[in-house]
């Protein structure tokens, strides 16, 4: 697919409704609301699906504490039928995600589990802001996992708080914190990765990074590392 095909996928006057018709398939006012300002705000969603539509849109997408499934809501409604699969530890999310997805997209899976040890799967990898509740080794299994998981053209796209010196590092562990006190988080944040240390556990695993700001209009320290095999990174090169 075109790279302006994929972008233009993601142009405001589409993702507002895709966001109201996601967000209408959750139960009550509160869940419906969070949805709808996420996918509405959260940048996110949109950057991560371009570069997926933009490597290969039919691969499928291993979506690792995906909570709710959000993004494989939001992969459908701009056209991804590959196959999807999120898994996540939280159990509520799992089943609200799960009713909300059933009428419209039955091919949505969706797992409750951990992530020590991955399934059998080959296509694109997608941790969207959850490594951090990870300890560094298990992090580190995860990535190795996680690597060994991309399809040839695949991508291992990671949305994680890196840790720094800028207030923006400040004021994300202040809302960690808020999350875990409101209970929204069952699971602390164990270790918040450097750049530098989440770069050289990706290149060990034979992967190619390149790192970006992904904090759109939110005061937080979120960055987005995507990674590749060095092989089809030279390819997309020459
Ligand atoms: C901040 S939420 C992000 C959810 C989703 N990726 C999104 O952006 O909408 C982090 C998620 O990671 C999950 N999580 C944390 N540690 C986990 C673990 N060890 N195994 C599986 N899921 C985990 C949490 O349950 C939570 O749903």
């Amino acid at each position: 697919m075109k790279a302006t095909h994929a972008r233009n996928r993601f142009a405001p006057e589409r993702v507002a409704p895709a966001a109201a018709r996601i967000a209408a398939r959750f139960h009550g006012r509160w869940q419906q609301g969070y949805v709808h300002g996420k996918l509405r705000h959260d940048p996110a969603f949109a950057a991560i699906s371009t570069l997926l539509f933009d490597a290969g849109a039919a691969l499928p997408v291993l979506d690792l504490g995906c909570g709710m499934g959000l993004l494989g809501q939001w992969l459908r409604e701009h056209g991804h039928r590959g196959g999807y699969l999120g898994i996540d530890q939280d159990a509520r999310k799992i089943a609200a995600g799960d009713a909300a997805a059933r009428g419209a997209w039955p091919d949505i899976e969706l797992r409750q589990g951990g992530l020590a040890t991955l399934p059998p799967f080959c296509g694109h990898v997608v941790l969207l802001d959850v490594l951090h509740y990870l300890d560094r080794e298990a992090q580190r299994r995860l990535l190795q996992q996680s690597a060994q998981r991309l399809a040839g053209n695949g991508l291992l796209l990671i949305r994680s708080v890196l840790r720094d010196a800028s207030w923006r590092y400040r004021v994300t562990l202040a809302e960690e914190r808020l999350l875990a006190l409101a209970g929204w988080m069952h699971t602390a944040t164990r270790h918040i990765p450097t750049r530098t240390e989440l770069e050289s556990e990706l290149e060990d695993t034979g992967l190619s990074v390149t790192t970006r700001p992904l904090w759109g209009r939110t005061p937080f320290n979120s960055w987005l590392l995507v990674a590749r095999r060095a092989s089809a990174a030279r390819d997309q090169r020459s």
